[in-house]
């Protein structure tokens, strides 16, 4: 099935699915997020995971507005922690209206979310409700980790990977496993495309922080550099960090303790040094490793060659994403 296909199936959905009434306040932001675009790639893979396991797509739409609804409520309540004024090319919410705003709509996405799944009936319900509570719960942890490690300077690298396995990784696994859920595959193919998820997520989060510093302004729809302001212990930066020894580590070190005065030299001469230190080669390096991982688990999976076609260029279409 071609992609546009479920992309225009899921809009439609959201679209007659989310509207809205009283009080303005509360859902105006939440359809304001909900219409700013994005990838949609949560969804997208709910629904070729249905698709793939030999039932109508179309079962998934309610799952896949579960999910797409709770990443946009994460994605306000992250604006605000990482102080980020652009999304998708637009004023954040806390920006456009304030912080309490962007609290409470958030809370609102996160119910709406749950709601989305009192369709699904019987075991299917209670194995939705059970993976989708527990991701959540993991996103949570995963952002709490991310902000500890912005006051730390001893975060390792396998302390990196975990972080981003929570905070990113696990609700693109579980998409896809929410996905075999409703088509009611065996538990090992359940498995199996979380498996390829999680590795996907991981190659996600670190184009992310790759795109973070060194994306376009003019297409990348974020701030560009603001992982560097907030002093994130990025792959980059710990990479860096790692590659480096003398006077060029100690520069690192200084300008993620030390507020610097002058923000955008701080984000140059970092980029500088990413790329000196070849860190941005080897961060490129463990994108392709996490998705040829994500490729290799679906091997084991029983689905059609050409729904692993799919998946498979799914993949690659993500790794060349600018966005
Ligand atoms: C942004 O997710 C948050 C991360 C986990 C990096 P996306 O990059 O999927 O955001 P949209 O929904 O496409 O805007
Ligand atoms: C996002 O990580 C993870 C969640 C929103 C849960 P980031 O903070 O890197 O996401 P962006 O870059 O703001 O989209
Ligand atoms: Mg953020
Ligand atoms: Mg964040
Ligand atoms: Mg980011």
């Amino acid at each position: 099935m071609e992609l546009s296909v479920y992309r225009n199936s899921f809009l439609s959905f959201l679209e007659e699915n989310t509207k809205f009434t009283e009080p303005k306040s509360l859902y105006e932001p939440v359809s304001y997020i909900l219409q700013l675009g994005g990838k949609r790639m949560r969804p997208l893979l709910a629904l070729m995971s249905v698709d793939a396991f030999g039932k109508d797509y179309k079962l998934g739409l309610h799952a896949a507005l579960a999910i797409e609804v709770f990443h946009n409520f994460t994605l306000l309540h992250d604006d605000i922690m990482d102080g980020a004024p652009l999304r998708r090319g637009k004023a954040t919410v806390h920006e456009k209206w304030d912080v309490n705003t962007a609290i409470l709509s958030g809370d609102a996405m996160m119910i709406l979310a749950n709601q989305c799944l009192e369709v699904y009936e019987g075991d299917i319900y209670k194995k939705l409700m059970q993976l989708f509570q527990k991701t959540a719960l993991e996103v949570c942890e995963g952002q709490q980790y991310d902000m500890d490690f912005e006051n730390r300077n001893d975060v390792s690298i396998p302390e990196y990977i975990e972080m981003i396995r929570l905070k990113t990784s696990v609700l693109v696994a579980a998409a896809l496993k929410m996905g075999a859920i409703i088509s009611d595959a065996s538990e090992k193919d359940a498995e199996a495309m979380y498996q390829y998820g999680l590795n996907l997520g991981l190659a996600f989060q670190l184009q992310d922080d790759y795109l973070d510093a060194f994306g376009d302004p003019e297409t990348f729809g974020k701030q560009v550099g603001g992982d560097i302001i907030e002093n994130k212990k990025t792959f980059l930066y710990l990479k860096a960090l790692e590659n480096l020894e003398g006077s060029e580590k100690d520069q690192l070190l200084t300008l993620f303790t030390t507020t610097q005065e002058n923000i955008d030299s701080k984000i140059e001469i970092t980029k500088k040094i990413f790329i000196k230190s070849k860190a941005v080669n080897e961060i490129q390096q463990e994108i392709k490793n996490y998705t040829q991982k994500a490729f290799d688990v679906l091997e084991g999976v029983s689905i059609s060659v050409s729904t692993k076609e799919d998946l498979i260029a799914f993949g690659h279409y993500l790794m060349g994403r600018k966005v």
